[in-house]
């Protein structure tokens, strides 16, 4: 499984590829909005082209950095990817365009000007991330519309069944990929009980069709969570920086450090010179 950073923060995505941790980028307007509100409180200005051609830089040539189109309707997305692509691509070669899969806001709006975007940006050859992905069958349009990548949310489905629930929760609390019961009945969404199954059911289906969409479990809130997409076969979990520095992390291995490193006689360290 491909591990990306889900943040538009240069430290945090350098700290990640230093780790070895980092095969991709995916920003949004929330993260992008997150980066900019932390240079701005601390006193930077900030050149928005100069800015995410160094997120481009620093993620490399061979890391995929998702970048997403704003506007709502079809016709003024593909404008956005073309002129994202056309702006940024050149320099590292790994711009992905992000678009909703819809970008209806209620009902009775239209339903497919994202399902448009990312059939004509595709035709382009300009490769697509279908992003807001919250079924299976959502996934399935956007790979037939041509996606290079779809992103099932994880962590908003818990957030939904949770609030269908009627439970009180902090963001990167665990919710199990088994799903909840509430009065004796599974509590889901159209037969979907958890994140996890929704990344797990969007998997089985673009296999079973032998699609060469990609699915990015998206939207992951915790350790345990990532694990469960791993077993669930993902090809690739995009991973906030703190879900990542949580995943290092055991209270057994901080023990065992010391211990190791109070056992260090010193004939052993001998070995390695003084
Ligand atoms: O990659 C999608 C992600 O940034 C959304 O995460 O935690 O805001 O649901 P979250």
């Amino acid at each position: 499984m491909k591990i990306f950073v889900d943040s538009a923060e240069i430290d945090e995505i350098n700290k990640a590829k230093e780790y070895g941790m980092c095969d991709g980028v995916t920003t949004n307007p929330s993260l992008i909005k997150k980066a900019v509100d932390k240079l701005k409180s601390g006193g930077k200005k900030v050149d928005m082209a100069n800015y995410i051609s160094d997120i481009c830089k620093v993620a490399g040539r061979d890391s995929p950095v998702s970048l997403e189109v704003v506007s709502l309707k079809a016709e003024d997305m593909v404008k956005e990817g073309v002129m994202l692509y056309g702006k940024f691509n050149g320099l590292m070669g790994n711009v992905v365009i992000k678009v909703p899969v819809s970008t209806s806001r209620q009902e009775g709006e239209e339903h497919y000007e994202g399902l448009k975007a990312i059939k004509d940006l595709s035709r382009r050859k300009i490769p697509v991330n279908a992003t807001l992905v919250m079924t299976p069958e959502q996934a399935l349009l956007a790979a037939k519309a041509g996606a290079a990548y779809v992103s099932p949310f994880a962590g908003r489905i818990d957030d939904y069944l949770r609030t269908k629930l009627g439970e009180s929760f902090g963001k990167g609390d665990y919710f199990p990929a088994e799903g909840k019961h509430k009065d004796g009945q599974l509590v889901d969404d159209k037969g979907i009980a958890s994140g996890v199954e929704l990344v797990k059911r969007t998997m089985e289906i673009l296999e079973r069709y032998g699609m060469k969409t990609e699915v990015i479990a998206a939207s992951l809130r915790n350790a345990r969570q990532v694990r469960e997409v791993a077993l669930a076969g993902a090809h690739i979990a995009t991973i906030p920086f703190d879900v990542l520095e949580e995943m290092i992390k055991h209270p057994k291995t901080f023990e065992g450090i010391v211990k190791f490193s109070e056992d260090v006689v010193p004939e052993y360290q001998k070995i390695f010179g003084d």
